[in-house]
């Protein structure tokens, strides 16, 4: 296999073992951990609620959200998490009466001015880049949601960023919560010791009924929270952010982004394509600009180099059918995986070989946090961020050869693609140009001169 390397990966882990021990948000094994969740949604709240049922000996210390309206909410569906889980320790957890709350543009500056030790960012894709600058900045660990990025003048701030955490001694754990699933940790396992022979090729599927923007739009509509926006307001575009590319970085990478990560991990992380060419489109049925400017359905082929390809579907039309997961096809048996179903490998008449006990799916994202508590406890320093801006850049990569409709060298895109989606100004009041939907064969590359 030819393997080409944005960055060297290296052992991802192993690495992080040997930096050195310093950290501002210094804590010790028996230490309560401070948190604070950057990014109140669905999300976030989910997360901090695995978090806590992960480790209990933690206290939350900040809620930041750049809307005011989504702090108590939060605040309320966790506190009621721990009433009927935790009811004996509930209030040692989080305490409401003196749980610290920031919005607004700044409130990220704001929570990291309070003694946490480590966050929680879950905002969407387009602010990670930059609230982690924030967060590396201040000296904090992290639990950093995917996608790492939304496109590649990020992913390189990101891989800079990684390293200062690093330098600094900081653990950043990333939300490709199927790096945490035992069945997924197994099968990946048996792929790399052998079971499936040579692989011949893979294939990546998040395929689904529903287009998330158009849900997300109308429920907000219905709450009367999107009354009297303009579709060009800053606060349009990032109340509705799944609909958007600047701020999502279109569903492929928002979403999809989980299955290319498996493909990649099972790759050895370390194997990235030669050559890759795309298709996508937008759904009529999927009003512009109310539901955004994205698309709603792609088709990658990735060239992996000596043969090998990487077939990347995924979609989000109304009534489509639905399939998520990954498959690899070896010279001796197929290796197919669901989340939450299917985890197996037979031999290539379909015969079992090994099959896992799925039945525990969602521990996965309760094990994420696990591993980050216990990283942040005992000074082991892991560091997560390269996966994941590898697989995200993947994902870029796929979209900016469905739109333009250009068939283009990786290593060319990681040298030349200049992409910079972020609008200059964000604050209140800031209008955000509307674009049409990408047209393949008009859509412009951005590259450096
Ligand atoms: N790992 C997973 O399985 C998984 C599942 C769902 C979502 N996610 C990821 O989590 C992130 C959030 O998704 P969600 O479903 O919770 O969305 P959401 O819209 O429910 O939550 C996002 C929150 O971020 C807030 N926000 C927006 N801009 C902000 C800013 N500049 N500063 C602070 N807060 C800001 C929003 O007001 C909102 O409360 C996304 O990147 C998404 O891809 C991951």
């Amino acid at each position: 296999m030819e393997r080409r390397k944005f960055v060297k990966m290296g052992a991802v882990i192993g690495a992080a073992a040997a930096m050195p021990r310093f950290s501002f948000a210094q804590v010790k094994g028996s230490d309560k951990v401070k948190i604070g969740l950057i990014g109140c949604g669905g999300r976030g709240t989910g997360a901090l609620i695995n978090m806590l049922d992960g480790d209990q000996n933690v206290k939350v210390v900040a809620f930041a959200d750049l809307f005011e309206d989504k702090l108590q909410p939060s605040i309320n569906r966790v506190k009621q998490h721990l009433d009927k889980n935790y009811p004996g320790r509930s209030n040692e957890i989080l305490d409401p009466a003196t749980v610290k709350k920031f919005s607004g543009w700044d409130c990220v500056d704001a929570l990291l001015r309070e003694d946490v030790d480590a966050v929680i960012e879950a905002t969407p894709p387009v602010f990670r880049t930059p609230h982690y600058a924030k967060i590396v900045a201040a000296g904090k660990h992290a639990f950093l949601e995917k996608p790492a990025c939304i496109d590649i003048t990020q992913a390189r701030e990101m891989l800079e960023l990684a390293k200062q955490a690093k330098e600094k001694g900081l653990t950043v754990i990333c939300g490709t919560q199927r790096r945490y699933h035992d069945g997924y940790k197994e099968m990946i396992k048996r792929v790399q010791d052998g079971a499936l022979g040579e692989i011949l090729s893979t294939q990546a599927y998040w395929n689904s009924s529903g287009y998330v923007g158009h849900y997300q739009h109308d429920a907000m509509e219905k709450s009367g929270v999107l009354k009297g926006l303009e579709f060009d307001s800053i606060e349009y575009q990032v109340r509705n952010w799944f609909s958007f590319i600047w701020t999502s970085g279109d569903h492929i990478v928002e979403q999809h982004v989980h299955n290319l990560d498996v493909i990649m991990w099972a790759l050895g992380d370390n194997h990235f394509p030669v050559e890759l060419r795309g298709f996508g489109g937008r759904s009529t049925d999927l009003p512009v600009p109310m539901y955004g400017d994205r698309f709603s359905h792609f088709a990658i082929d990735f060239d992996m180099g000596n043969g090998l390809r990487l077939a990347s579907y995924c979609q989000q039309d109304p009534k489509a059918a639905d399939e998520v997961g990954e498959r690899i096809v070896g010279t001796k048996g197929i290796m197919y995986s669901n989340l939450y179903g299917n985890i197996s490998i037979t031999d290539l008449k379909g015969n079992p070989v090994w099959k896992f006990d799925n039945k525990k799916a969602s521990e996965c994202m309760v094990n994420e946090h696990k591993v980050f508590l216990q990283s942040v406890r005992n000074g082991g320093r892991m560091n997560m961020i390269e996966p994941l801006v590898n697989s995200t850049l993947l994902a870029i990569a796929g979209r900016l050869s469905a739109y333009s409709g250009k068939k283009f060298k990786y290593d060319w895109m990681l040298s030349r693609s200049a992409e910079n989606l972020v609008p200059e100004k964000m604050a209140w009041g800031v209008k955000v140009p509307l674009k049409p939907v990408p047209v393949p064969g008009k859509y412009e590359l951005v590259l450096k001169a």
